[in-house]
């Protein structure tokens, strides 16, 4: 392809973006300058930062939610980590919690964000994507934005046979080639939004693209591309949860920890439970011991492994630390989404 044919590809999709583009509560509409707004930015990276491996209708609540509690970076910044965190319960990837606390604390520090993507890049927890996306979005630089949807997009339009992950890099070229300087973050939004509205995964709708006229793969079966290399089955664990409940007089309350440091769902409140997520051989061993009865298992699949959690009621003290916290409220404890499960079971048992 030329360059003004690879030029048109941009021009071609911001016609239809003009027209199309999905209104989001972060988002700007198209062919609008950028917002002359303190919180833009900030608004950017939260989105963006919801966004990774997580949907736009998934993420919405969470974006009123954190944007009406902290409005601004520096709100954000004096927040606590374990409000962030509860806040933050049910979204999943709750690193990505921990490191937007510390990232905002820095761009609190520092006066706000800086805005090219090679000084994005050096604030805790900002990755390639984030970086690049908040450079484009919030700054209108120009930058190479590729997410699963744009990898589907370049994938088919040159008919990139090679399957991912191996492909990232030949993709990554070709995005770089359709980007131009003009309107950088309405480019990369609308390649996202060809991405999830019409250059779907499962049947494409190829007859409303306004790029088909440019797609190589369009003759071919585009559907079948990405080629995604095989996937090893993910590891089987196993642990056990602890649902410890006593009546202190006005009413029921159950035992919740919280779970320690960096690890798996570090931070986040939870039930006690055997440290399943500590061993790599998922082996489940109660650790506590007393009078208990068993009341089921809840499935949950994290990025590197499945789990199988069994809920026992346990009668008796709990050991280490911890807090009563009422049953009534349990909705308001932030549990994440594996221990909301156990806590539905252990409810209804
Ligand atoms: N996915 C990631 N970022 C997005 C954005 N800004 N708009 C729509 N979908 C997205």
């Amino acid at each position: 392809m030329t360059a003004r044919n690879l030029a048109n590809i941009s021009e071609d999709l911001l016609e239809w973006y003009d027209s199309h583009a999905r209104t989001l509560p972060w988002r700007n509409p198209p062919g609008e300058p950028l917002p002359d707004d303190p919180a833009w930015p900030y608004r950017v990276w939260l989105s963006e930062v919801m966004l990774q491996q997580t949907t736009v209708a998934a993420v919405k609540p969470y974006f009123e939610k954190f944007t009406s509690i902290w409005p601004t970076v520096d709100d954000l910044a004096q927040a606590g980590e374990d409000e962030v965190m509860a806040a933050w319960a049910g979204l999943g990837y709750y690193s990505r919690a921990r490191n937007l606390v510390k990232c905002a604390r820095e761009v609190a520090a520092r006066g706000g964000f800086p805005e090219t993507e090679a000084e994005l890049l050096k604030l805790p927890g900002l990755g390639a994507y984030t970086a690049a996306s908040v450079a484009a979005i919030a700054f209108g630089q120009r930058a190479v934005v590729v997410d699963a949807n744009v990898e589907r997009v370049v994938a088919r339009l040159f008919a990139i046979e090679e399957p991912l992950p191996g492909a990232r890099k030949t993709i990554r070229a070709r995005a770089e080639q359709i980007t131009q300087n003009a309107r950088a973050g309405d480019f990369a939004q609308a390649l996202m939004d060809l991405g999830s509205q019409i250059c779907t995964t499962k049947a494409p709708r190829c007859l409303l693209c306004p790029i088909s006229g440019h797609c190589e793969a369009r003759v071919n079966d585009p559907e079948r591309l990405p080629k995604k290399a095989a996937k090893k089955p993910k590891p089987e664990r196993r642990g056990t949860a602890y649902w410890i409940e006593r009546d202190n007089g006005a009413g029921q309350e159950v035992w919740l920890v919280i779970r320690p440091g960096k690890g798996m769902l570090g931070g986040m409140r939870a039930l006690p439970d055997d440290g399943w997520s500590a061993r790599e051989d998922g082996s489940g061993e109660a650790p506590l011991s007393g009078e208990m009865r068993n009341l089921g298992a809840v499935r949950h699949g994290f990025t590197h492994a499945n789990l199988s959690l069994n809920v026992v009621a346990l009668e008796g003290e709990p050991p280490g630390e911890g807090e009563w916290w009422p049953v009534e409220q349990i909705e308001e404890a932030g549990l994440p989404t594996l221990f909301a499960k156990a806590a539905r079971l252990a409810l209804a048992s």
